[in-house]
């Protein structure tokens, strides 16, 4: 069926909504009345039946997190909106929020009710000025109007570190610290909590999610595009969302197709339309040139020009080695060398990378400077071996998904590109004249023009700026 005769797009329909009264006068409101009236039971039932899955990159199914927040035992309850947008490749939240940041807010005040949430936060950059701007004006009108009761809500504008939008990290900085994730997960260990994270702390042992002196405060972190879903699950039913999309990934996603195509965009396509056909949405790669490799954030398998043909799904991109994370595509031409990506984005995960964990801060850097070896020429089969031994301890005693997405990545450039590194090993290159390869952070994309962010690559791996 065609996408029109489907109604998508959906989440991104029609004209930017300009306030509350717009979203209320397209049928805004509605689900929160409705789950209001029907209560969590309803609610939770209605996401689980829908299969809906966190769009933030992890791919969690929504009905049962919600779930065991709600399930979880004593203690407060938090629910925090993860518009923090750090994915290199990745626009969509922002495209959301200025579109209609209403809806997510609304996906947020059903959260607080299903889960009788004693605060609301929203999480986002503070660089991310036209969303801030958006996001402040739609919580004092959506909190005026009743949608949070008494509970209230608060936007917490964070740091640009990448850490920020890891969840363990972004209940860090919402708690006024640096984005350096704890050791527990918000379901165990949420906002303000204070039972013992580790067993090293000096105060009294109270097991997680038990009462007494310490409290864990089940916290739910769910994405920007996750929160705009709820409502129209609960609005339309979950047969509704099931038709669309595949039969285990249903449902719209949001992508931003970037990197080397004609018209770079954001777009939310039905879960099942492959690879290739997202690409030709941005116009295709420039007249002459081929897709050599696609990139999907920097926590997924990369994919090659041979591989367009597989459909967006969570299943069918596990099933060849990569993820549909938060879907913000990359596309590299054959004029891109897999080296040079593969050591602009090693880079990026070590200088991130907070060091919490030695084998991760550690091993991706000796990562990155055998791929800058390798980049200048001057590595050696010794160099390589040394990588080989990083890749697979890289994610020793990890406290986050960051050291798993370096042995992900880089893992998958050597496997898909193993001519490229082997050339490089003799100091040359397949391409003539190989361009230095940006870390894709978008700044801006409107028009079909994107913004990349200048400041990343003079970052350090102690976050000051060189
Ligand atoms: C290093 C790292 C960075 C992340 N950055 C983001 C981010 O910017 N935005 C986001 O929504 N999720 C991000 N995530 C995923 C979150 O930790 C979390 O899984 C997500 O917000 C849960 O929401 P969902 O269930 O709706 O997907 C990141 C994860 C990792 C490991
Ligand atoms: S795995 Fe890496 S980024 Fe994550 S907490 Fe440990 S050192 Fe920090």
């Amino acid at each position: 069926m065609a996408a029109e005769e489907q109604g998508i797009p959906v989440l991104l329909a029609g004209e930017p909504v300009p306030d509350l009264a717009a979203h209320l006068a397209r049928g805004g409101g509605e689900a929160l009345a409705l789950a209001r009236g029907r209560g969590p039971g309803w609610v939770i039932g209605e996401l689980t039946l829908s299969r809906l899955r966190g769009r933030g990159g992890g791919g969690f199914p929504t009905g049962t997190k919600w779930a065991s927040i709600r399930d979880a035992g004593p203690g407060r309850r938090f629910a925090v909106a993860n518009a923090a947008e750090g994915e290199p490749g990745t626009f969509k939240d922002r495209a959301l929020l200025r579109h209609d940041p209403y809806r997510v807010l609304e996906g947020l005040a059903i959260a607080v009710a299903a889960l009788d949430a004693d605060g609301a936060y929203v999480a986002t950059k503070a660089s991310f000025e036209p969303e801030v701007a958006r996001l402040r004006t739609a919580i004092e009108e959506t909190s005026a109007a009743g949608w949070f009761g008494s509970i209230p809500v608060t936007l917490v504008l964070g740091p640009d570190e990448y850490l920020f939008g890891e969840e363990k990290g972004l209940l860090e900085v919402i708690e006024g610290r640096e984005p350096l994730p704890r050791l527990f997960p918000p379901f165990q260990h949420g906002l303000f909590a204070t039972d013992i994270q580790s067993g090293w702390e000096a105060t009294e042992a109270v097991p997680s999610g038990t009462a007494g002196p310490g409290q864990a405060n089940p916290t739910l972190v769910n994405n920007v595009e996750t929160l705009a879903n709820v409502p129209l699950v609960l609005a339309r039913g979950p047969e509704w969302f099931r038709s669309l999309g595949t039969d285990r990934s249903p449902g719209t996603v949001v992508a931003t197709v970037t990197g080397d195509v004609q018209h770079p965009l954001v777009v939310e396509v039905e879960l099942g339309t492959t690879v290739g056909e997202l690409i030709d949405r941005a116009g295709g790669p420039r007249p002459g040139r081929r897709v050599q490799a696609v990139v999907n954030g920097v926590a997924n398998g990369v994919l090659t020009g041979s591989m367009l043909d597989v459909p967006l799904s969570y299943e069918d991109l596990a099933a060849v080695g990569s993820g549909l994370g938060s879907a913000g595509f990359v596309v590299y031409d054959d004029t891109a060398c897999a080296v040079e990506v593969a050591r602009a984005l090693s880079r990026f995960l070590y200088v991130e990378s907070c060091g919490q964990c030695r084998a991760c801060k550690f091993g991706s850097g000796e990562i990155t400077r055998v791929l800058e070896a390798l980049g200048a020429g001057t590595g050696t089969e010794h160099d390589v071996e040394v990588m080989g031994v990083r890749l697979r301890s890289v994610t020793d005693q990890a406290r986050c998904y960051l050291a798993t997405e370096e042995q992900v990545l880089v893992s998958s450039l050597l496997q898909r590109f193993p001519e490229e590194f082997a050339l490089h090993l003799e100091g040359r290159c397949s391409i003539d004249e190989p361009r230095p390869i940006l870390v894709p952070k978008i700044v801006a994309l409107a028009d079909g023009t994107v913004t990349w962010d200048q400041h990343q690559a003079a970052k350090q791996p102690d976050w000051t700026y060189a």
